[in-house]
């Protein structure tokens, strides 16, 4: 049998989506309705996302890291500054990130421009790191970036493919939303 073949037979989207409650108008108060069910449905590791990132030639390349915060100043991930994330952010300070938690039928998406936190931040989430993560890290490297999302998309896959996707898009201080379903949603 071939890959293509193979990969045919392999069902895809076996998960139970979560009823969707009332959507807020602020796409972070989504962002921790949708944990907390992740987290009392037993989603495992439902905090791990891949970060894409442009190389100086254009290039993309991503990985999977994990979820630090996510407030108005941004969506926070961690990693070393000699790092190819780190050449590449400097290089084109902008990423998108996605997640999708299996279970649950929920993935996340988001793109924007990237900053670096504070020297002071950096040294927090360091601090915070357990003791033997902290030792992998040689002194001075290690950084917090934000993404500062311009978009962000909540999509919640349905098994008769009347998927949702709900868009909150960056609208001066505020936020738009709009919800499309079935078709729309693919
Ligand atoms: C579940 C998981 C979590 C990870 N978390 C991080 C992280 O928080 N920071 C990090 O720099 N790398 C993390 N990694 C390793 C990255 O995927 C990647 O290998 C590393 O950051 C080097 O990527 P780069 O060469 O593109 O910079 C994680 C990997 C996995 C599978």
């Amino acid at each position: 049998m071939s890959i293509a073949d193979r990969l045919r037979t392999i069902p895809s989207l076996t998960g139970t989506a979560p009823d969707l409650d009332a959507l807020p108008s602020d796409p972070h108060d989504l962002f921790t309705d949708w944990l907390g069910t992740a987290v009392v449905g037993g989603v495992p590791e439902p905090i791990a996302v891949t970060l894409a990132t442009v190389d100086a030639d254009g290039i993309p390349d991503a990985r999977t890291l994990l979820l630090k915060d996510v407030d108005e100043r941004g969506w926070a991930f961690a990693g070393t500054a000699s790092s190819r994330k780190a050449a590449q952010l400097t290089a084109n300070p902008a990423a998108a990130l996605s997640l999708w938690r299996q279970p649950q039928m929920r993935a996340i998406r988001i793109r924007g421009p990237v900053v670096q936190a504070s020297h002071e931040e950096c040294q927090a989430d360091l601090a915070a790191r357990s003791p033997q993560a902290r030792a992998t890290v040689p002194p001075g490297e290690w950084r917090v970036w934000r993404v500062q999302p311009q978009r962000i998309e909540y999509w919640q896959g349905s098994p008769d493919r009347q998927h949702i996707r709900i868009i909150y898009g960056r609208d001066g201080d505020g936020w738009t939303r709009t919800v499309d379903r079935g078709e729309n949603a693919r």
